[in-house]
């Protein structure tokens, strides 16, 4: 049973010139829930999930967390209040090793008069991001290994580690099954189910209409920058929610228009 909202976005909108990216979206994201957010290429998925970690500022509209307004001057400062997200092109550094990576931006000190030298805590961030990685039932072969020596969906892996691991409220994963296999995306799929027993709100974002189906609470579709449905995944079918998607199956009116 979901708690509290804990995310909400009223009507917000975003162009790109002339580009309608986003229409007047409105969702509220409770505690220990998953919404899976679907919809065609270029519906506005990725635009909505740059809004609500900051990397894009709306042309219009409010962002409100656990009831509070706020407006995101950075996607740090979305990442201070709670707000993770995985973004469809991860962002790791392929030059960095994997403990690099998961602490990318929070980097972690030794004490005392060397700290103040800057000198990194390797030996802890290694040890570290092993073990937070292991928390969310993510096995990578070394904490110290270059990414750029990792396969496709062990890059994934970690991007999907890193968020998991940080996140103290919501996490928002664009596409995160992408390029993986079966096993590693039904690992993805039991991430996603712990970090609701956790209490997290999480906005799932695929292509792959079972694995939304399978791990989501509620499904909001995009078209066209517009949210078409906003409803229980109970109430949807495979056919139902192609058909809501594709524009083939009337919507009704959803709650905030
Ligand atoms: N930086 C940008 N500059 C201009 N137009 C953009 C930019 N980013 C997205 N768009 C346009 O905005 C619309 C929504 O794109 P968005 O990336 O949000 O779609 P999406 O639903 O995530 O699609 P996909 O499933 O392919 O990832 C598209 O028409 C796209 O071409
Ligand atoms: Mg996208």
């Amino acid at each position: 049973m979901a708690g509290e909202v804990i995310y909400e976005l009223k009507n917000a909108s975003k162009r790109y010139g002339s580009v309608i990216a986003l229409d007047g979206a409105s969702l509220k994201l409770h505690a220990g829930e998953v919404i899976g957010l679907v919809g065609d290429n270029g519906a506005g998925k990725s635009t909505l999930v740059k809004v609500l970690s900051g990397a894009h500022q709306p042309d219009g509209g409010q962002i409100f967390l656990e009831g509070k307004e706020r407006v995101w001057g950075s996607p740090r400062e979305a990442l201070e209040a709670g707000v993770e997200t995985l973004y469809q092109d991860s962002g790791l550094a392929p030059h960095l090793t994997v403990s690099q990576n998961v602490f990318l931006g929070r980097e972690k000190f030794v004490g005392g008069f060397l700290g103040k030298l800057g000198f990194l805590a390797k030996k802890e961030m290694d040890h570290d991001a092993h073990r937070d990685l292991e928390a969310v039932g993510i096995a990578v072969p070394s904490s110290n290994r270059s990414v750029s020596q990792l396969s496709g969906g062990q890059r994934q892996a970690v991007a999907i580690g890193r968020a998991v691991a940080w996140a103290k409220k919501v996490i928002i994963l664009d596409e995160p099954t992408n390029h993986l296999g079966a096993r590693q995306a039904g690992e993805v799929l039991n991430i996603i189910k712990n970090a609701k027993k956790k209490g997290l709100g999480v906005i799932f974002i695929s292509h792959t209409l079972p694995h939304v189906l399978e791990v989501t609470d509620r499904i909001v579709v995009l078209r066209l920058g517009r949210i078409v449905k906003d409803a229980p995944t109970s109430e949807f079918t495979g056919d139902t929610l192609i058909g809501t998607i594709t524009g083939t199956i009337q919507t009704i009116k959803v709650e905030g228009d």
